[in-house]
């Protein structure tokens, strides 16, 4: 991968909000923080190395077979499919430092991969296996030192810690207990907030729980929507949202006193609009926008920058058709300029201010799309729905970018300012064509 067209399209994300002049200051930090992570990876070259003569054969005969079978799948968009596990991916999550991705399967592992060579033929992760069950959620600690995941058969929270060796390397630690077992139904989703303060669990009967970080209830949510298809928190780490059969997204504030000592869950606001069942939402990272998906046959972009104290209520934005089913999906990116769905294994991607289809991509998994998200740059969207997991080039946020450079430059006041936005839709446009024209495996 051209190192300079990646620059430039990082470069790209960061130029509305001021970030090239810091760029050049940042590279020494990078330098040490791209040897610091080179180290943490190393692990797995020795692990794979230690793996027994015999082991490793009956492991090649297996990938053979495997490949036999491997559903294929081709896209200009896609930059990369990250293949190490040997069971299905259930769920996937970025760390809030944007440096690694975690996976899970029903393989008894989770995989932390390195988000810097999304773009290298290499793709290396790291292995922390999960001793007689299987993860099937997991979700990084703010801090990107930790990660929780739930239990298939433990049908509980296990926190892992992510502990640097003094070689550099990164290795495992499950803590020394799980989390008691509370949920009465299958479980939806479990997250952490980005404030340290609470963790939450969902479950598709109508409950949702919120726990401290040693495995105590502070509270339990009934969401009254006759069954829950979603349920997050927010990227502000300061509400808990959850979707269901009922056609209103419910968002609740989990408040904390000025001793950070917990004290209660206050319904903050709904979003009212759709007239059918909602089958999930994402927040922008700021939480100043929510995307949701319906039954309706259509997704919704809302402004949830208010302030509900107030009486002030979240309102509309758009309002797009889109084909969705049980099970569907939505992501948006970071900046709150795309807007992702998935539709079994089909995924499309939609510019959020126009509501143009921007690309379509079927046949993504063999399987329907399970997880769905955009990474913390909004460089990319990744997905999983097999034992692949699909990284795809974020194009339509490199064009919402350029076409906002675009208009800043026709009200552009002074020479200098022209000029510059003149080089950076440039440098943009060409780096964008570089980045497509790079041939995937
Ligand atoms: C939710 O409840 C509705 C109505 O009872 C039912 O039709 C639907 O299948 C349920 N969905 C799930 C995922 O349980
Ligand atoms: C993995 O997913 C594929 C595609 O959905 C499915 O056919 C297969 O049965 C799954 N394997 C397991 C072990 O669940
Ligand atoms: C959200 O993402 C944008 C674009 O990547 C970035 O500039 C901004 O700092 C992020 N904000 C937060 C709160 O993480």
């Amino acid at each position: 991968m051209e190192v300079a067209a990646l620059v430039a399209l990082t470069l790209l994300l960061g130029a509305l909000v001021g970030l090239v002049a810091l760029a050049v200051g940042r590279r020494k930090e990078e330098i040490r923080e791209e040897a610091e992570q080179a180290a943490e990876f190393a692990a797995e070259a020795s692990v794979v190395k230690g793996t027994a003569p015999k082991k490793q054969k009956q492991e090649k005969q297996r990938s053979r077979k495997d490949k036999a079978t491997q559903h294929t799948f081709s896209h200009p968009l896609l930059a990369s499919s990250l293949k190490a596990h040997s069971g299905n991916v259930t769920c996937l999550d970025f760390s809030s430092n944007g440096k690694y991705l975690a996976s899970c399967a029903d393989d008894r592992t989770v995989r932390i991969w390195s988000t810097k060579d999304f773009l290298d033929r290499e793709h290396k992760c790291l292995r922390a296996n999960v001793d007689l069950d299987d993860a099937t959620l997991v979700r990084f600690s703010p801090d990107s030192r930790a990660f929780i995941t739930w239990l298939a058969n433990g049908d509980a929270i296990r926190i892992f810690k992510m502990i640097k060796k003094d070689d550099g390397t990164l290795t495992f630690k499950a803590a020394p207990e799980d989390f008691p077992q509370k949920h009465k139904a299958p479980i939806l989703n479990i997250g952490i907030a980005e404030t340290g303060k609470f963790i939450m669990s969902a479950s598709v009967d109508t409950s949702i729980l919120i726990w401290d970080l040693k495995g105590e209830v502070l509270a339990s949510i009934n969401t009254n929507q006759i069954n829950n298809s979603y349920a997050a928190v927010s990227p502000c780490g300061r509400f808990v949202a959850s979707c269901g059969f009922t056609p209103d997204v419910k968002v609740w504030e989990v408040c904390f006193g000025k001793g950070g000592e917990f004290k209660e869950v206050a319904r903050a606001f709904d979003l009212k609009g759709h007239s059918a069942g909602v089958h999930s939402f994402a927040f922008s990272n700021d939480s100043h926008r929510m995307v949701t998906v319906s039954k309706d046959g259509t997704w919704k972009l809302w402004n949830t920058n208010v302030e509900y104290k107030k009486q002030q209520d979240p309102y509309l934005l758009k309002t797009v058709p889109c084909v969705s089913s049980e099970g569907s999906l939505t992501a948006l990116s970071p900046d709150g300029r795309v807007v992702a769905i998935s539709d079994g294994c089909n995924l499309a991607m939609y510019n959020a201010a126009s509501g143009k289809l921007e690309e379509e991509m079927h046949g993504v998994h063999s399987g329907a799309i399970n997880d769905l998200r955009f990474d913390v740059n909004g460089r990319f969207l990744v997905c999983s729905g097999d034992k692949a997991i699909r990284v795809f080039h974020n194009a339509p946020g490199y064009r919402a970018a350029i076409s906002d450079m675009q208009d800043m430059l026709k009200k552009a006041q002074n020479e200098a300012m022209k000029q510059r936005l003149q080089q950076q839709i440039h440098d943009a446009q060409s780096a964008l064509d570089t980045v497509l024209a790079a041939p995937v495996d």
